[in-house]
């Protein structure tokens, strides 16, 4: 078991999913590439590490994904090209792109699951507590989340998942945990945790959404853990095991989260997360929220008989 300390310096991406959900977008592009308003998907994902202190990164990566290695890199004729023109705000933004962390790559070959993935994490990772971030899950940076896991986790040692309280009806859609009170208002202990509950079988309405502070005993334990849910080995079951087992890798802790968080994992989270995010934004949020208004509302009478739009 890792003694508690303070500090994580690794974190892990999973960026080797088919993105099948939004072919034929994805069909040449990965999905992590997807707009969110003006930014790829995935350079919220890595801000974030940076904002919490980590500027090491490991993306798992996968086939047709080398725009994401093309991404953080630098591109030299397109910066010059920029200043040549004095065009200052764009070469700023084209340049923040190219990550403060240092990014390393490595293939997971066979797309067996999101704990497959992250054990292709071990080499690079080695014996310290690690982050892991799943992209389809963005948290707005007003919201900080990652750096509170990272004091929970050097404050209780072992492993932290991210919670997030959900109407019942969307549980088993989660990873989900049964918990009880540590006395700290945001911070649980998990006593189990089950992978995408089927109706009825949920043990609450915490679900583990996709933030992760992990102690590197999981390793081991994902290196024997059979495929799970959807033939594939899932995080979740070995983070079962380290719940169920506290001298294998420390307790399991779970923060709840109560901010803004945006889900960018199919077609339907993906438009409201760039409506809400375009909103947000400073530049445009004026403009386009005028426009949202005045759309909706001479839009409403094709609505009038049906349920009220979302
Ligand atoms: C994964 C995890 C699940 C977690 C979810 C969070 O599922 O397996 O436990 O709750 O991410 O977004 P996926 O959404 O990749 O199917």
């Amino acid at each position: 078991m890792t003694t508690p300390r303070r500090g994580i310096s690794k974190a892990v991406i999973p960026a080797a999913g088919l993105g099948t959900r939004f072919l034929p977008a994805t069909k040449a592009t990965p999905k992590e590439m997807l707009p969110v308003v003006d930014r790829p998907a995935i350079q919220y994902v890595v801000e974030e590490v940076v904002d919490a202190g980590i500027h090491d990164v490991l993306m798992i990566t996968g086939r047709n994904k080398r725009p994401l290695e093309d991404h953080f890199d630098r591109n030299w004729e397109l910066e010059e090209a920029l200043r040549h023109k004095g065009d200052l705000g764009r070469l700023a933004q084209v340049q923040r792109a190219t990550s403060p962390a240092a990014i390393h790559y490595v293939r997971q070959g066979d797309p067996r699951g999101l704990g497959h993935a992250v054990l292709c994490a071990a080499p690079h990772v080695g014996n310290e507590p690690f982050a892991v971030l799943l992209g389809d899950d963005l948290i707005d940076p007003r919201d900080p989340l990652l750096s509170r896991m990272v004091d929970v986790q050097a404050e209780h040692g072992g492993s932290v998942v991210a919670l997030m309280e959900v109407d019942e009806s969307q549980i088993g859609l989660y990873g989900c945990a049964a918990v009880h009170g540590t006395g700290q208002a945001d911070v649980l202990r998990v006593d189990r945790l089950v992978e995408k509950p089927a109706p009825g079988e949920a043990p609450s309405n915490y679900a583990v959404i996709g933030r992760y502070v992990l102690d590197p005993a999981v390793f081991d334990v994902l290196a024997r853990t059979e495929p799970g849910r959807g033939g594939e080995v899932q995080l979740t079951d070995a983070l079962q095991q380290l719940a169920a087992d506290p001298s294998i890798g420390g307790p399991v802790h779970g923060v709840v989260f109560r901010g803004r968080r945006y889900d960018t994992g199919d077609r339907l989270e993906y438009l409201r997360a760039v409506v809400q995010l375009a909103c947000e934004r400073e530049d445009l949020g004026d403009p386009f929220r005028r426009w949202l208004q005045e759309y909706v509302t001479a839009s409403m009478p094709f609505y009038a008989d049906d349920a009220v739009p979302v």
